[in-house]
C-alpha cells in the first residue's frame, strides 16, 4: 500500500501584486482517460500535454501492469501502445492508485469488462473514500468485486467479457461513476446506457468518440441526459492534445482576483461547458475576468483567461451549478472570504467524499484564519470581510488533500499573518510546479 511521504509544510505570506502569464499543467480528468483509452485502442496513441502528476502516473503504471506500453518520450509527449478492446492482461501485482479517485474508479470499470482479476488499493485518503457507487453497478453487470468493509479499498475486481449491458440511472451526479460504467461497457456485447440526474463532465463520451466508438446522447422523458455506448467497438489509436486543467487554473485565477493590483493571464485553459461553472460564479461576484479568443484543443474549447485584482461581492451559488465546478469550491471559498457580504454555496454534499471532507476542511480552516463561516450538511456560508485582510496566522491540516493545501496557500497571500499548510506534498498529485508557478507570479510561498 502507498507509504505516507514525509510531511512538507508550506507557508504563504502577503507580498506584492501577482503579475504575469502562466500555463498550468494538463487536465487531470482527460489525462486519465487518454491513457486508459490508449491502452485499449489498437495502435500507437500520442498524448501531448499529459498531466505528469502522481495521480496520472499511477494510471500509467496500472495500464503498463496490464500489458499496454505507456512511456514519456524525450520531447515530453507520451506514447501509448494499446492492446485492443478486451485485450488487457491480468496484472501480476496489486495496482496502487495512490490518491486518485478518478484513476481507481475508472480503472475498476475498465477491468470489469476483462476476464482478469486485479487487486487495487491506494493511499490513506483513497482507502477512506466510498467505492460502493461503482461496485454496485459493476456487480449488477456481472463483475465480482470483493471489497473491504463499507465497500472501500483495498478491493479485488474479477471481471468477465460477458457482462450484461445495463440501463443504469446514477443515484449521484458523478462523472467517475458514469465513466466506470461506460468503460465496463466497452467490452460488453449490446448497448450500455447511463442516465445522469444532472449533466456531469463529458470527457469520457467525447474521447470515446474520438477513438472511434459509437456514443449517443439522448434526453429521457423526464429531461435527464442518457448516454448510450454501442459495445465492442474497435478503438483505433488517436493523437490526443490535453488542454490546461481549469481546476488547476482556478488557483492562479482566484489569487489574481484576491491580491490587489494583480494582473494574471492563464493561457489556453480548457473551458468544457460542464467544467466552467467557476468562471460564471466569479463573474457574478464582480470579477474583472476576461476571456480571450476561443479555439479548440483536443476537441475541447480553450481560451486565455486574464484577471485583475477585483472588489468581489458575495452571491448565492445555486446547487445545480455544483457538478460544473465541484472541485473549485475550496478556492471559491477563499475568494468569498475577502468578498463584500455573504456567499452562500448550496448542493455541496459530494464535497464530503472528496480527497478529504472538503466542506469540513474549508469551514475549519477559514474559522482558524479568522473568517466567519457556517457549515450545513450540504451547504456553506462564508461571511466575507469586504476587502479587509483575514487574520490568518494558522496552520491548516491538509489531510492528504491537494486542493485544500493550494486553496489555503492562496488565502495566505492576503492575510495579516502567514498561513501554513501542514503538508504541501499532496499538491504533486494534480499540480506539480504549483509553488514555482505562484512564486513566479510574485507570490510569497516557501
Ligand atoms: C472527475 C469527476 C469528479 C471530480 C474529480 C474528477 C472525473 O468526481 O471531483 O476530481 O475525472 O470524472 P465525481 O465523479 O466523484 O463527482
Amino acid at each position: 500500500m502507498s507509504a505516507p511521504s514525509t510531511p512538507q509544510p508550506l507557508t504563504a505570506r502577503t507580498g506584492s501584486p501577482l503579475k504575469g502569464t502562466v500555463r498550468v499543467p494538463g487536465d487531470k480528468s482527460m489525462s486519465h482517460r487518454a491513457l486508459m483509452l490508449g491502452a485499449v485502442a489498437v495502435g500507437e496513441t500520442r498524448i501531448d500535454g499529459l498531466l505528469e502528476g502522481e495521480d496520472v502516473l499511477a494510471t500509467a503504471a496500472a495500464v503498463r501492469a496490464m500489458g499496454a506500453e505507456a512511456e514519456r518520450l524525450p520531447d515530453g509527449t507520451w506514447r501509448v501502445v494499446g492492446r485492443g478492446v478486451g485485450g488487457l492482461a491480468e496484472p501480476e501485482d496489486i495496482l496502487d492508485m495512490g490518491n486518485a479517485g478518478t484513476g481507481v474508479r475508472l480503472m475498476m470499470g475498465l477491468i470489469a469488462g476483462h476476464p482478469i482479476r486485479a487487486m487495487m488499493t491506494g493511499d490513506g485518503s483513497l482507502r477512506r473514500r466510498p467505492m460502493g457507487r461503482v461496485t454496485e453497478p459493476l456487480r449488477q453487470m456481472g463483475a465480482e468485486i470483493d471489497a473491504a468493509d463499507g465497500d472501500r479499498l483495498p478491493l479485488t475486481v474479477k471481471g468477465t467479457d460477458r457482462l450484461v449491458p445495463p440501463d443504469y440511472e446514477l443515484p449521484v451526479a458523478s462523472a467517475q461513476v458514469k465513466s466506470a460504467i461506460l468503460l465496463a461497457g466497452l467490452n460488453t456485447a449490446g448497448e450500455t446506457s447511463v442516465i445522469e440526474p444532472e449533466p456531469t463532465r463529458d470527457h469520457t463520451e467525447n474521447m470515446l468518440r474520438h477513438f472511434g466508438a459509437d456514443v449517443r446522447v439522448t434526453e429521457t422523458e423526464d429531461g435527464k441526459r442518457k448516454i448510450t455506448l454501442v459495445g465492442q467497438p474497435e478503438l483505433l489509436a488517436r493523437d490526443v492534445r490535453v488542454p490546461a486543467d481549469i481546476s488547476s487554473a482556478a488557483f492562479p485565477i482566484v489569487a489574481g482576483l484576491m491580491v490587489d493590483g494583480s494582473e494574471v493571464t492563464v493561457e489556453a485553459v480548457g473551458l468544457n461547458p460542464l467544467r466552467a461553472g467557476l468562471l460564471t460564479t466569479l463573474k457574478e461576484m464582480g470579477a474583472d475576468l476576461r476571456e480571450g479568443q476561443r479555439r479548440a484543443e483536443g476537441g475541447e474549447p480553450v481560451a486565455d483567461i486574464t484577471v485583475k485584482g477585483s472588489a468581489l461581492k458575495g452571491i448565492t451559488v445555486p446547487a445545480d451549478r455544483a457538478p460544473s465546478m465541484i472541485d473549485e469550491y475550496p478556492i471559491l471559498a477563499m475568494a468569498a472570504a475577502v468578498a463584500h457580504g455573504e456567499t452562500r454555496m448550496e448542493g455541496l454534499k459530494e464535497l464530503r467524499v472528496k480527497e478529504s471532507d472538503r466542506l469540513a476542511a474549508v469551514a475549519r480552516g477559514l474559522a482558524q484564519c479568522g473568517v466567519g463561516v457556517e457549515e450545513g450538511n450540504d451547504w456553506l456560508v462564508v461571511h466575507g470581510l469586504g476587502g479587509a485582510s483575514p487574520k490568518g496566522g494558522a496552520t491548516v491540516t491538509v489531510d492528504l488533500d491537494h486542493r485544500i493545501a493550494m486553496a489555503f496557500l492562496v488565502l495566505g497571500l492576503v492575510t495579516e499573518e502567514p498561513v501554513t499548510v501542514d503538508d504541501g506534498a499532496p499538491i504533486a498529485t494534480s499540480f506539480p510546479g504549483f509553488v514555482d508557478l505562484m512564486t513566479g507570479l510574485g507570490g510569497d510561498l516557501s
